[in-house]
């Protein structure tokens, strides 16, 4: 199993967005992971498509859209044209999952289903196979810096149990709260996908807050 670090740029300096991005590409960053918000689903504004559009020509990292929107299925082929190679969408905002994740994949990436802390796995057990991905949200979607939600460990174990069983090859990633601290456990429990926002773009030195994350990763396999 490969762990790919994938810092979110929510807790980046946007003002120069463009070399912040450089810092983490060069500290061994796999992916970059951005948070699009639309103010409904979750209650925060964030950025979109322009921003997408211009990271993805900026960066040699491949960006991760995470849909937070009512109606993804409006707009999430739209993400893709915009450069993003994987993108998620939440499965408690989107009735046609199916079909949206199908588009996802039809326009060239692959299609992650995010899940809420309070929304049970059960709600995945028709669409976990239908996705590349599943991004298990460690808090509850919105902001950055929030506390990881001590409870999540059991469910990345639970879903890995999920998707062994099945022999599919879906990938787990996992969002929120995440820091050197818990990255061991929430690797050991089956994660690979580690987003991280707060822990490396709110350190003194991010390139270093990467590498440190990385060092505390224990492989899992
Ligand atoms: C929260 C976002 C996260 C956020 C994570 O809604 O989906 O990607 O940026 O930030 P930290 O790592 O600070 O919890
Ligand atoms: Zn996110």
């Amino acid at each position: 199993m490969m762990i790919e670090i994938a810092p979110s740029i929510l807790s980046a300096d946007f003002s120069c967005l463009g070399e912040q991005i450089k810092i983490v590409e060069r500290a061994g960053a796999s992916l970059l992971h951005v948070d699009v918000m639309d103010g409904r689903f979750v209650p925060n504004i964030t950025i979109g498509l322009p921003v997408v559009k211009a990271l993805s020509r900026a960066t040699r990292l491949p960006i991760d859209a995470h849909l937070m929107i009512v109606e993804p299925g409006r707009y999430a082929e739209q993400f893709v044209e915009a450069g993003a190679r994987m993108v998620s969408i939440h499965i408690e905002a989107d009735p046609h999952a199916h079909r949206t994740l199908s588009a996802i994949r039809s326009a060239g990436a692959l299609a992650g289903i995010a899940i809420n802390p309070a929304t049970p796995l059960s709600a995945l057990d028709e669409a976990v196979k239908f996705a590349d991905y599943v991004l298990l949200m460690s808090v509850n979607p919105g902001f950055g810096g929030q506390e990881f939600i001590p409870s999540s460990l059991d469910k990345v174990r639970r879903l890995r149990k999920m998707i062994d069983e099945r022999g599919l090859k879906t990938r787990i990633e996992i969002d929120g709260g995440i820091d050197s601290d818990n990255i061991a456990e929430v690797t050991s429990a089956g994660a690979e996908i580690i987003v991280s926002g707060s822990a490396i773009f709110g350190a003194a030195d991010p390139a270093t807050a990467v590498r440190e994350l990385r060092e505390a990763t224990v492989l899992w396999v």
